[in-house]
């Protein structure tokens, strides 16, 4: 198998499949569903501000909740002060992560102007800031970059030879420049161009919706493991997909009745877990994960109309025609429901959301 294994230091990452850092989608609820569906090897927080966290942000506190059935965990950081960078690192380090990640690919202007994607254009900066993030802690420290600010000043390779130099221990590529925001197509050929130039793991990242194109960005970049934005929202199986593909070369697709139990035990998490904000996640997560249900547009309405949670729940059981107490008494009747999951949503610059 391709993605079989891959290890950070003592950190094993099983599948070498991984779940990116988003904003405003991979909170704890989120990311204990795509553990569940299996096929992910490792998942991250999204970003969280290195002051903001130094200050106790409430925020940024939530942010950082993560559950045992998580691990392994990354924590992604951002910032552009090397000490406080270096003090969030060893905060992350406390709280129990298995990795401490630096962000420097977000492409939101605010964050820009104090870290992520904008750190690609000081060099000299980002080297203080490695050295002093990896004098500060003993957990894996990894970084995930975007291939530079703009087409004239592509720079993946230099930084990631600066990552390796200053003990940085894996760097994750998003194949696209700062100012392509998420136009154009990931540069994938870049990400081999890291491969080539460092020893450390290179993870590739970059428009993989299947698992056809994960295979082929293993092939073309011989990258060491494969993350999984975008997809993950829309087809939150695609990691199972993926494994199962590598092992067999084919894989399965989800009926109606796995789309409903996903969305339904989603939907209850987010609801039990008292998550802020769960009504518009759960709003968002309907639009992209309904398409490919029969009559899907009729419950995207009746999902984006409804005023509570609840509501939206008691839509979704009334749309799938959930079983009366009559009918549950009959075991003939019953849902198939074993395993329960949850599931989730997008904000495109939500990157503020971490300030
Ligand atoms: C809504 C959204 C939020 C994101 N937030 C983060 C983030 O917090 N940290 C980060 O490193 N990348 C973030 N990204 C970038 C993704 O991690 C990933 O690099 C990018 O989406 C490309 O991968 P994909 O083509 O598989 O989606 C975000 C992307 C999206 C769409």
């Amino acid at each position: 198998m391709i993605f079989e294994e891959l290890r950070i230091r003592n950190v094993r990452i099983r599948p070498a499949q991984i779940l990116a850092p988003m904003a405003g989608i991979t909170d704890t609820v989120f990311r204990r569903f795509i553990r569940r569906l299996g096929g992910c090897g490792l998942i991250m927080t999204e970003f969280v501000s290195s002051e903001g966290m130094l200050r106790q942000n409430l925020k940024s506190q939530r942010f950082l909740y993560y559950t045992e059935e998580e691990r392994p965990i990354t924590a992604q950081i951002f910032g552009a002060e090397p000490d406080r960078l270096a003090e969030a690192a060893s905060v992350i380090e406390d709280l129990g992560f298995d990795i401490v990640d630096l962000n420097l690919g977000c492409p939101a202007k605010k964050v820009v102007k104090c870290g992520g994607s904008g750190l690609l254009r000081d060099l000299p900066l980002l080297e203080t800031i490695f050295r002093k993030i990896r004098s500060a802690v003993s957990i894996p420290f990894t970084c995930k970059i975007r291939i530079g600010w703009s087409d004239e000043e592509i720079v993946a390779v230099p930084v990631a030879r600066i990552a390796e130099q200053c003990g940085v221990e894996a760097i994750a590529i998003h194949g696209r420049t700062r100012l392509q925001g998420y136009s154009g197509r990931a540069r994938w050929d870049v990400i081999a161009q890291v491969k080539d130039a460092v020893r450390i793991p290179v993870i590739g990242n970059g428009d993989v919706f299947t698992p056809e194109a994960a295979k082929a960005l293993r092939e073309q970049t011989g990258c060491d493991a494969v993350m999984i934005g975008r997809a993950a929202p829309t087809n939150p199986w695609i990691f199972r997909q993926m494994e199962e593909f590598d092992r067999t070369g084919t894989y399965s697709h989800p009926g109606d009745a796995d789309r409903y139990e996903l969305i339904r035990t989603y939907y209850e998490m987010l609801v039990r877990e008292e998550i802020p904000g769960s009504l518009g996640k759960m709003k968002q997560f309907a639009s992209w994960f309904t398409h490919g249900v029969r009559n899907g547009s009729e419950l995207r309405r009746q999902v984006q109309s409804a005023a509570t949670p609840h509501q939206v729940i008691e839509r979704v059981n009334g749309f799938f025609a959930v079983p009366t107490p009559e009918q549950e008494a009959s075991p003939n009747l019953q849902l198939h429901s074993e395993h329960k999951q949850d599931e989730f949503a997008i904000v495109a610059d939500s990157c503020e959301s971490s300030l």
